[in-house]
């Protein structure tokens, strides 16, 4: 006997799960439309190449997490880990320099070779927004808003908002410098993790978890201390922003988030009803990633939701099913062929409905019927199909009073006028 299962870190999402999952994403798209955001939809595979210089070979994503192979043409291959690589490469390839500025979104599956846990896991989905070829401060700012007011929309409580500013090349570099110097002194009585990040990737330090070293941390050099004049009035004018707009946030210096293509802005949306892995939302600018990967100078901020985490944080108001809005009982060789047609000529008035297939007694289908939560059924037997008609009427809890109909298979106007009669008002009433 086989024995399949899935692999760990991916999960089967199953019909009644994906109720949620689709009203989720729904609201998320209508909000997208009404933001003049649009779609774009890059492959899942790319040559691993990307990821290594958009990335950065330093940072645990590229290093530990990647799902890289050969493929049968020895080319190196990775299921994408993120989605902005991606984005950039696809603008510069499909000719970024005659549209410069534009907001794009995607939402899909990101693998990641981590440890599974609630919250986490090695093929998740995210959405993602990149607004491309903005420079000031204000598009830092309608990117947050919208990825708070994503969140909010969604009914997602508790929310945190922390935003750090990481500046420019020049201004990390004289960080860098500093950082390193007092690292050396201070290096033993770091944790092991921090210490073997000293080389790799020193800034990724300040976001550790470690208590001991946290601590220690509080004496180190501050990046904000290291600011250029025009990076710091950039910082303060985003929190100036914020402030008006009524946006709370909190500042933490040492939010580096954990992709090297990030300067200036940086931010993290947590929620405090999530468990250890809290953040729902992570994005920031990255002005130098698609000149660094050969496009024109071109900057951009965005950000990225991870969609199990806010599944795991949207309420159960979500999960609502609108049911079968028609079901066609039908039995008898000439009654299936005239259900099939029916059923496809139902399809065009925007209802749910579900044909029955089952050649079942017309006891066991109308049993179906009730367990699908019908409004209404169709019944078509040998009688119905030797006059050429069917019978129609409400059903279940909508059915008291309700006497039957006979609708000629050629009558499509008395059909429609049943519909809208009877069938609308109570679909209406319940959305
Ligand atoms: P990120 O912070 O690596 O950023 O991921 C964004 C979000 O994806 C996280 O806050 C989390 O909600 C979700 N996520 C990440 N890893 C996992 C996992 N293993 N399981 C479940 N959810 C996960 C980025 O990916 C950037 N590309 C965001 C961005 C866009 N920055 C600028 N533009």
């Amino acid at each position: 006997m086989n024995n399949f299962k899935n692999l760990r870190g991916t999960v089967d999402l199953l019909p009644d799960q994906l109720i949620k999952w689709q009203n989720v994403e729904k609201i998320i798209k209508e909000q997208l439309f009404r933001s003049s955001v649009k779609e774009i939809r890059t492959p899942i595979l790319e040559m691993t190449e990307l990821f290594m210089r958009g990335i950065g070979e330093g940072t645990d994503v590229v290093s530990k997490e990647m799902y890289t192979f050969l493929d049968r043409g020895e080319r190196s291959c990775t299921l994408r880990p993120e989605g902005t690589a991606s984005v950039a490469r696809a603008l510069i390839q499909n000719g970024i320099k005659t549209k410069p500025s534009q907001k794009l979104w995607y939402m899909g599956p990101m693998f990641r070779y981590e440890r599974p846990q609630a919250g986490r896991q090695r093929q998740f989905h995210q959405l993602g927004v990149e607004y491309v070829g903005y420079k000031s401060s204000r598009s830092d700012i309608e990117i947050i808003t919208l990825a708070w007011d994503i969140l909010e929309k969604l009914g997602i409580k508790e929310l945190n908002l922390e935003i750090n500013t990481l500046g420019d090349h020049n201004d990390r570099l004289s960080f860098q410098k500093a950082f390193l110097k007092w690292l050396e002194v201070n290096k033993n009585s770091l944790d092991l993790d921090s210490q073997n990040r000293i080389d790799k990737n020193p800034l990724r330090i300040l976001d550790t978890k470690d208590i001991q070293t946290k601590k220690i941390l509080e004496d180190a050099p501050r990046l904000i201390d290291f600011l250029s004049e025009k990076s710091i009035n950039r910082y303060l004018s985003i929190k100036e922003k914020l402030k008006l707009l009524k946006i709370p946030f909190i500042e933490n210096f040492n939010l580096v988030r954990g992709l090297d293509y990030y300067t200036h802005t940086a931010f993290e949306i947590t929620s405090g009803a999530l468990g250890s892995q809290s953040t729902v939302c992570g994005g920031g600018r990255y002005d130098n990633l698609i000149s660094q990967m050969g496009g024109i100078e071109t900057p951009a901020i965005g950000f990225a939701i991870g969609l199990e985490r806010l599944i795991l944080l949207s309420g159960n108001e979500l999960e609502e099913n609108r049911g079968t809005d028609i079901y066609i009982v039908n039995k008898g060789f000439d009654a299936e062929t005239l259900a099939i047609s029916l059923s496809r000529r139902l399809r065009n008035y925007d209802l749910i409905t579900e044909l029955d297939l089952s050649g079942a007694s017309f006891s066991k289908q109308f049993k179906k019927a009730n367990k699908l939560n019908s409004k209404s059924i169709i019944v078509i037997g040998d009688d119905e199909a030797l006059r050429n008609e069917f019978v129609i009427r409400l059903f279940g809890e909508n059915s008291l009073d309700n006497k039957e109909d006979k609708i000629s298979f050629d009558d499509s106007i008395k059909l429609e006028k049943w519909i809208s009669k009877n069938l609308l008002a109570t679909i209406t009433s319940e959305n």
